[in-house]
């Protein structure tokens, strides 16, 4: 028998039981005839005593072992003294005197300190992963998501959905991003793709009749890595057949609030989850993503500053562009260096500068200003009234475009919100936003693109418009928003072939192309396709927010870095010569 009990398991009511455990030595204290050991497992951690005079042979074995070496302890569960009791740990009032002891296996010095985060560069974690995982915080994170994606599955399948695995050797399906390819042996310079998502799988599982469908679907992005982005990924996968867009978030916010409340129930979760339309989400926010845990709305004051001398302004709005801006709240003490750092802010973010206002503490002080010796009096008095901005409080504004505008506004509101603390950790804000443009115009390739994919029905009243105003016309799409980052998407999908057809076109899809990669989908179309539509949810990011962790990666088990490599098992690398042969590939000369 490898061991009796966990490492995690004992408590008073053991005390006199004779035990075996098995795990990894945390820390090793020699007091000469008393050594002490502190034994781990992923259960927990139990402290063993190995008494010279009680069991000369198990101590002289102890003083050999060092860290992380992994043994097996044969004892008896006794009481600590009354000083030694550690109210910290679960198994604090008892310790094991030690009989046996073997060792299963000696450890070299680890890289990395197992019993505390040591602050180490990422890249030393991510090559001893295995190492990495010992540790208490990715322990506690692997045990969060095992928990989160049981409780999914459950709660689906008590829903009456089926979870049905689709394939990963597949055809390219168009989510945005670059594909990875898998070169075929047997079809001679054909290439599988790796599925971005199971968006056409499980739409063709709708027209197959199975109407409440999920899969717990690894999905393969080749794009720039981000704290929340990584080329493999987990989403929350669901369809489901005669539902409207009501039906889908109805279920999803149950599913969440529930599976929150019992799996971090510190966290607060405001219900119901606020709505948010697309354009009022870039309005108030600036973003289609907001983190709604605080303040520091834009307002737009283009009519207030509209006639102006001041040219920047001037320019701005004669381009169709606006002016908007943000308060914030104690700002006024700003240095003038610290503003001309905040500029730098703004520039990095797109725009060309950032006109501020800084509020005096008392009340009769002039403000000083970048901008308010273009401005009447009762411009800058009208402005400060629409900002609420009270002594001693800063109002930012950019003019620009109203892209530019936003994108800025977006990044200084994380700014400041990061610099004076406004988000709660303990509340995790959910937030739909609704009504997304089915499609946005790509400037430099002069096409429209889809906004979420090709396959999201547009809104009935605006079909109209797909000829000839497509950038008005509405989706049928809806993205779950979680503390600032997107955690899951989804639409109400075209299931007529006609309508299908119209949506390629207006993409520049010509009939032909639209056949060789969607010919599929058009035809499925044509047999019973039922009305459908569905969402998914990134599980990593999920977890990532349970957590408060910062990135993705921290709740994955063995993650890329941002360079997409693998650096514990070295990929990606070389292949033979033989291998490329039999896949028909020549590697092209590096110049
Ligand atoms: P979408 O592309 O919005 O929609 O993806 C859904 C969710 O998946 C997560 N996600 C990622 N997580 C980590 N790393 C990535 N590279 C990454 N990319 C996406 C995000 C995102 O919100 N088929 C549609 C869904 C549908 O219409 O039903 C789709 O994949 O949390
Ligand atoms: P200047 O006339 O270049 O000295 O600019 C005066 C102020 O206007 C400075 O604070 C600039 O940062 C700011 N500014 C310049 N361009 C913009 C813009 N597009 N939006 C807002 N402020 C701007």
């Amino acid at each position: 028998m490898f061991r009796s009990h966990t490492c995690g398991e004992l408590r008073i009511e053991h005390v006199g039981a004779n035990v075996i455990l098995s795990g990894w030595v945390n820390r090793r204290r020699d007091h000469g005839p008393l050594i002490f050991i502190d034994l781990r497992d992923r259960y927990g951690v139990t402290q063993i005593v190995f008494d010279q005079s009680a069991a000369s042979q198990a101590h002289a074995g102890a003083s050999e072992v060092r860290s992380e070496y992994v043994l097996q302890v044969q004892g008896q569960v006794v009481h600590r003294t009354p000083e030694t009791v550690n109210p910290d740990i679960p198994t604090g009032t008892i310790e094991v005197q030690a009989s046996v002891i073997t060792i299963f296996n000696a450890s070299r010095t680890p890289p990395l300190y197992i019993s505390k985060d040591g602050g180490e560069e990422e890249s030393l974690r991510l090559k001893y992963r295995y190492l990495d995982l010992r540790r208490q915080r990715m322990q506690e994170n692997m045990h969060l998501r095992h928990r989160a994606v049981k409780y999914i599955r459950d709660f689906l399948d008590t829903e009456g959905f089926l979870e049905i695995e689709t394939p990963i050797l597949m055809k390219s399906t168009p989510e945005g991003a670059r594909d990875y390819l898998v070169p075929s042996r047997v079809h001679p310079g054909q290439f599988y793709a790796l599925p971005q998502s199971p968006q056409q799988l499980k739409q063709l599982l709708m027209v197959a009749g199975y109407d409440r469908y999920f899969q717990i679907a690894r999905c393969f992005r080749d794009e720039d890595q981000r704290a929340d982005r990584q080329p493999e990924f987990t989403q929350l996968d669901l369809e489901m057949s005669f539902v409207d867009q009501e039906d889908i978030l109805n279920l999803i916010e149950t599913l969440f609030t529930q599976l929150v409340t019992t799996l971090t129930p510190d966290k607060q979760v405001p219900t119901p989850f606020p709505r948010l339309t697309y354009t009022e989400a870039i309005n108030r926010y600036g973003s289609d993503k907001p983190d709604i845990r605080y303040g520091l709305e834009l307002v737009d004051v283009s009519d207030v500053l509209a006639n102006t001398p001041f040219q920047v302004f001037q320019n701005a709005l004669a381009q169709g562009g606006q002016i908007k801006g943000l308060c914030v709240p104690g700002g006024g003490q700003y240095s003038r260096k610290q503003l001309d750092e905040l500029v730098l802010v703004a520039q990095s973010a797109g725009a060309k500068g950032l006109a501020w206002l800084a509020l005096a503490n008392e009340a009769n002080t002039a403000p000083r200003s970048s901008f308010a010796r273009f401005v009447s009096e009762e411009a800058i008095a009208t402005l400060i009234a629409r900002y609420g901005a009270q002594p001693g409080d800063l109002v930012l504004l950019v003019a620009d475009t109203a892209t530019v505008v936003a994108n800025t506004l977006s990044r200084l509101r994380q700014e400041f919100a990061s610099r004076l603390n406004l988000a709660d950790p303990s509340v995790l804000a959910f937030a739909w936003v609704l009504d997304f443009p089915l499609v946005d115009w790509n400037a430099d390739e002069r096409r429209w693109d889809s906004v979420h994919h090709p396959f999201t029905a547009p809104q009935e009243d605006d079909i109209a418009l797909m000829d000839t105003d497509p950038g008005k016309v509405r989706a049928r799409a809806y993205d779950l928003i979680l503390n600032g980052y997107e955690l899951g998407g989804g639409s109400i999908r075209i299931h007529q072939r006609a309508l299908q057809q119209q949506a390629f076109a207006l993409l520049n899809i010509d009939a032909e192309t639209a056949q060789a990669q969607f010919g599929h989908m058009l035809e499925a179309f044509e047999y019973g396709a039922p009305p459908h539509g569905g969402i998914a949810l990134g599980i990593d990011r999920l977890i990532m927010l349970l957590n408060n962790e910062s990135t993705i990666r921290e709740v994955m088990a063995f993650p890329k870095t941002q360079q997409a490599a693998d650096l514990m098992m070295d990929a990606p690398s070389p292949v033979d010569e033989k291998q490329l042969h039999d896949l028909h590939i020549t590697l092209r000369k590096k110049k």
